[in-house]
């Protein structure tokens, strides 16, 4: 791994431009910096990479250190309030990283992805998105990540113990341009309420409870784990017709 990324794991601040030690907040956890890395160093063909948003750079610094010494590697970053919190924090760490091929979008997403589409549709081969977490906002995220997206390149979530961020995940997982690649989960702990649910709606399969119930609430019951973190792979151009979906809303 990275010494940067391993001296901010060990210790758990991160210095600003004016050497100030931060305590990281709102940033990835360590298993999913492992996640993001693992799925870029099992692809080489991963180069031009993207991501909503990179707060201290962490992130940033997972994708950049896997994808550090292939020829042409470049990561763009969209991220609105780098400047304004005055400290561009991340990029003391890319630079102390030896990391160069980066630029900063100093936008936000919902401004800076439909620009970005409109020259560089079907070009990155890797997108993760971690920004603003609501619905609307992560589904349109998702929207244009999609567009982004070449065919073979991967789609990325995190955060996904937000509800809304997951329901997005459970809305995009069934258009036909995706496949699920890879996941990262914790364990959950098992009340009394779970296993009693369990026991009653053991009778039927969980897949006939899953054409009933919310996917997530099946999830909730069912599954000993939480979800963190997706992969999606795209796997053919995202064709679906204006009437796609129509059987779920009659
Ligand atoms: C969860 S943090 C990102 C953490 C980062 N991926 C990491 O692991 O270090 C959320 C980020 O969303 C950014 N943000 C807030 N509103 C946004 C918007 N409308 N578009 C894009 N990013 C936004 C914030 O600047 C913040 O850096």
């Amino acid at each position: 791994m990275n010494q940067v990324i391993d001296r901010i794991h060990k210790i758990g601040t991160t210095k600003n431009k004016t050497n100030t030690p931060q305590t990281l907040q709102s940033t990835i956890e360590k298993q999913m910096g492992a996640f993001i890395s693992m799925i870029i160093k099992n692809d080489l063909s991963i180069k031009k990479t993207l991501e909503i948003s990179s707060n201290y750079g962490f992130s940033a610094l997972h994708v950049c250190s896997a994808t550090k010494d292939r020829p042409g590697a470049h990561h763009t970053i969209i991220d609105p309030i780098q400047t304004a919190r005055g400290d561009r924090t991340y990029i003391q760490n890319l630079s102390e990283a030896g990391i160069a091929g980066f630029h900063l979008v100093e936008k936000r997403s919902e401004f800076a992805l439909p620009e970005l589409a409109q020259t560089q549709m079907g070009q990155f081969d890797f997108i993760f998105l971690d920004g603003w977490h609501t619905f609307d906002h992560s589904l349109l995220d998702c929207h244009y990540a999609t567009r982004l997206l070449r065919v073979g390149g991967y789609l990325v979530v995190g955060d996904l113990s937000v509800p809304s961020v997951l329901h997005v995940v459970d809305f995009i997982k069934s258009w036909p341009c995706y496949n699920e690649q890879s996941s990262l989960s914790k364990p959950l702990s098992d009340s009394r309420n779970k296993q009693l649910s369990r026991l009653l709606l053991s009778s039927i399969s969980r897949q006939t409870w899953e054409h009933f119930l919310a996917p997530r609430l099946c999830r909730h019951i069912f599954q000993g784990d939480a979800l963190q973190m997706i992969a999606l792979k795209k796997v053919c151009e995202d064709k679906r017709d204006w009437h796609w979906l129509n059987h779920r809303f009659p």
